[in-house]
């Protein structure tokens, strides 16, 4: 049976991919797609999110949540990097919102709807999590599974020195998750980072003549292109889409219990995630957490899933 699964996150190229994976995976039941602010504003989240789920027209239509703006939010160039609208100026028609619920509103509606069942996959910050914890603290205890893309295990952030971006955007939010007694699996970026994407997925992808297609194609190229200007590099990630493998491939990945926290206010580590790893204190352990991956399974997962993604949606 498929398992109920909620997508929480911010796209950002990433999440579109991991979304256009994620809705036609037939191992997964997709029962809301709950928008974030985070690489995107909270408006242009709820926006894409939208946009997107229209645009594939998938079968059985997730629910969709609004993002509601975050007082602390941090100033941070990274913000910009995919274009105007977050997703490489892909020019998707920007829907108009209708039945405005907030994100955090759906997510406890619906793991009220089906105690133990959902599974949580988080693409972006954790603000909708805690808020929903907030909103109902008995959630924590009725949630089947929180599974995170964030963080870093050997302290190599993306946003700063120390942080990666999801936990750093904030951290507030993340640390009441880290703290909550919600079964937890981590995808930190040290996993994502295995996964490097080469110019020849453009050629596995689906036919641009296919919804999925079309979007995919323009996304990623506009990822390649940005990764090559920026970085000099010739492949790219997609931490998102890494995560939502987890969710369908857990037995592509070598994961190991810690004690995992998040910094709320260094100086220089903000968002930095700290794990306790010392042998005596491995009973404190609150997180599995991801240290490795079969990262040419996971490639070849992610073809399989677009390809998929394109035949439903000629
Ligand atoms: O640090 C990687 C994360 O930042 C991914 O979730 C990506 O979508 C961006 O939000």
């Amino acid at each position: 049976m498929a398992r109920k699964v909620i997508i929480d996150c911010d796209p950002g190229i990433d999440c579109a991919v991991a979304l256009c994976m994620a809705v036609f995976e037939p191992e997964l039941e997709v029962t809301a797609v709950t928008a974030v602010e985070g690489v995107v504003s909270a408006d242009r989240a709820s926006r894409n999110v939208q946009a997107i789920i229209e645009h594939l027209d998938p079968p059985r239509y997730p629910r969709i949540g609004a993002a509601t703006p975050l007082e602390t939010a941090p100033a941070v160039e990274y913000r910009h990097q995919y274009g105007d609208d977050g997703m490489g100026n892909v020019g998707l028609r920007v829907a108009e919102l209708h039945h405005r619920r907030p994100s955090d509103k759906i997510i406890c509606d619906e793991v009220r709807a089906a105690p133990e069942e959902v599974t949580l996959i988080t693409l972006g910050p954790l603000t909708n999590v805690a808020h929903a914890f907030q909103r109902d603290p008995d959630l924590a205890g009725i949630v089947n599974r929180i599974i995170i893309m964030g963080g870093s295990v050997g302290g190599i952030g993306n946003v700063t020195a120390a942080a990666e971006f999801n936990m750093f955007y904030d951290p507030l939010s993340a640390q009441q998750v880290f703290r909550s007694p919600t079964t937890k699996t981590l995808i930190p970026l040290d996993v994502t980072r295995k996964v490097a994407i080469t110019l020849s997925l453009v050629d596995q992808l689906p036919e641009e003549t296919t919804a999925a297609g079309s979007l995919l194609h323009k996304v990623i190229t506009f990822a390649f292109r940005y990764f090559h200007q920026k970085h000099g590099q010739e492949s790219i990630f997609l931490h998102d889409v890494v995560a939502l493998t987890a969710a369908v491939h857990p037995e592509l990945f070598e994961m190991v219990e810690m004690a995992g926290d998040v910094e709320t206010r260094g100086e220089l580590t903000t968002g930095a995630t700290v794990f306790d790893r010392r042998s005596n204190h491995v009973e404190r352990a609150n997180t599995e957490v991801a240290v490795n991956v079969d990262a040419a399974a996971v490639r070849d997962y992610i073809v399989r899933a677009l390809r998929r993604a394109g035949d439903c949606t000629r």
